[in-house]
Formats: structure tokens, sequence, C-alpha cells
């Protein structure tokens, strides 16, 4: 693909080590502006360590993670301050205060970078709310929502700063198929909607093939293939037919890798 230096993600050789121990052993991806590129792969392979990366949460031990034209590992704390509410994430595990109200925890970013007036934080956060099927419970508790909801709420949060680009870690994650494949509807609502960028990490196969424009596989630090979902069912190498399709292959050296992915896909 051509290589655009206004793409809102690049991502070049990207390596990342906890001590002795290599988790990306250089990963190299872009995204365009709009497209919904999934990051898959199986559980422990690095897919959240990628997105800490993106958010710069963690510096690389070499590459290089360059994000709306900014490279993060040259940015100091103060410019990484700047840089981050331009990006909404969506973490792993949701996320969500449970001491506040559903509203409050949407509110909170705009309370925290902005000086914008209560009335016009509490009309943002009710718009956003039902931008994402959640109109009226902004002063209910995270306790009271499904898990479905509270994946929304999330959303609604990663959106109220309107960023330019969107990070979603496992966002279908414990969610029954049906609630999943509503949240995977949603998403492809406001991309067609509001156009939007979005890096997704997930194991959930159903879900990665719903709503990618690309798609890139990750294992043993490797994106071992990469392309439409077309392209990736076409895939004839049998790591990914074998993921595609769901079956093991008996007597190859990833067996175990996948039979740790089928456990948790
Ligand atoms: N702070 C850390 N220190 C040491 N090792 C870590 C740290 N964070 C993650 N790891 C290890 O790095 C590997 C990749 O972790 P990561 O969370 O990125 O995987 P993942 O693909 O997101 O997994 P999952 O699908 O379970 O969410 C794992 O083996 C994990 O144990
Ligand atoms: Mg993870």
């Amino acid at each position: 693909m051509s290589a655009d230096a206004a793409d809102p993600v690049v991502v070049k050789d990207l390596c990342v080590s906890y001590g002795e121990r290599a988790i990306l052993r250089g990963v190299d991806f872009r995204v365009k502006k709009g497209e919904i590129y999934v990051l898959m792969g199986p559980s422990g392979c690095g897919k959240t360590t990628v997105l800490r990366c993106l958010v710069g949460l963690l510096r690389p031990s070499s590459g290089a993670v360059t994000v709306l034209g900014r490279e993060l590992s040259s940015l100091d704390e103060d410019q990484l301050d700047r840089f981050r509410p331009q990006v909404g994430m969506l973490f792993q595990f949701g996320a969500l205060l449970n001491s506040m109200t559903v509203g409050d925890n949407v509110a909170l970013p705009l309370r925290e970078r902005t000086d914008l007036d209560p009335a016009t934080v509490h009309a943002i956060v009710k718009l956003k709310l039902s931008m994402v099927g959640l109109e009226g419970t902004h002063r209910r508790m995270p306790a009271e929502l499904s898990g479905g909801m509270r994946k929304r709420a999330g959303l609604a949060r990663a959106m109220v700063l309107d960023p330019q680009v969107y990070f979603f870690d496992e966002p279908t994650s414990g969610l029954d198929p049906v609630t999943a494949a509503e949240f995977d509807q949603l998403v492809l609502t406001l991309k067609g909607a509001l156009g939007m960028t979005a890096v997704v990490v997930t194991h959930d196969l159903d879900s990665a093939f719903r709503i990618a424009d690309r798609m890139g596989v990750l294992i043993n630090g490797r994106l071992v293939a990469e392309g439409t979902p077309d392209e990736i069912r076409r895939v004839k190498e049998g790591r990914i037919h074998s993921f595609v399709n769901r079956t093991p292959r008996a007597g190859q050296d990833d067996r175990e890798v996948w039979a740790r992915f089928f456990v948790y896909a």
C-alpha cells in the first residue's frame, strides 16, 4: 500500500522487550484516515502492548510510532499530556470509575481538559450517550449497567473530546455474541457518521471480520499476515488458514500457540 506521510497511525519496526523477554520483534503497519484496522492474535501475543505504545504509555525498546504526525518517543511528558486528548482509548476492561455516575464518567475528560461551563458539559455528555444508544442513563451507576452498556459508556467517554483517532482494546470481550454484534454495528455506524479512524485489538474473529477494513495477524511478536478481510480469508499459508477456519493443524510448531488461541477466541 502507498506510504502517505499524512496517515494518522504509522508503526515502524516496533520492538518491545520486558527485561530479557522480547514481546514485539519488529512490527510494521499503517492506518489510513477513516480506516478501521484490526490487530488480531492469541492471548498474550502483545496486542495491548502495541496499543500502550500507540498512546505513549509505553516507550518502545526501538522503532518508531507516529500518531497524527507526532513521533511519540520524541515527546516529553508535557507534550504527551497535550497529545493524549487527540486520541480516544477504550480500555480492555472498560475502566469506568465505579464510584461515579455514568454521566460523570463520560464528563471526566471534559472537566479535566476544558473550561466548559456545567450546562455545556451536560449537553455534550447527553449527546455522546445518545450517540452510543444510552440515552437517559447519565444518572445511573456503572454497576447498574449490563456489560454491553458499560462498553458503550466507555465508548462515549472515549468520544467526548472528539478525538481524531480511536484505539479499542478487546471491545467485545465478555459480551454475548448478539451484544457483541450490536456493539460492532455501533462502531460501523459511527464510522459511517464520523469517518472514524481506529485501531481495534481483538481475539474475537467474528467481530474482527465484521468491522475491519484491513487486518493484521500478530504472532510471536511479528505481523505474519496483513490485508483486507477477503485477502486474509484467502491466505493459503498454514497458520493463517487454520486461524481463519478455526482449525488447529496437528503436528505443527505453532500448534501450542493456536491451541491457546482457540481457547480464548
Ligand atoms: N509490565 C509488564 N512486565 C512484564 N511483562 C509484561 C508486562 N506487560 C505485559 N507483559 C507480558 O507481555 C506479553 C504481552 O502482553 P499483552 O498484554 O500485550 O498481550 P495481549 O496480546 O494484549 O494479551 P490478551 O489477549 O490476554 O489481552 C504477555 O506475555 C505479558 O505477560
Ligand atoms: Mg490485551
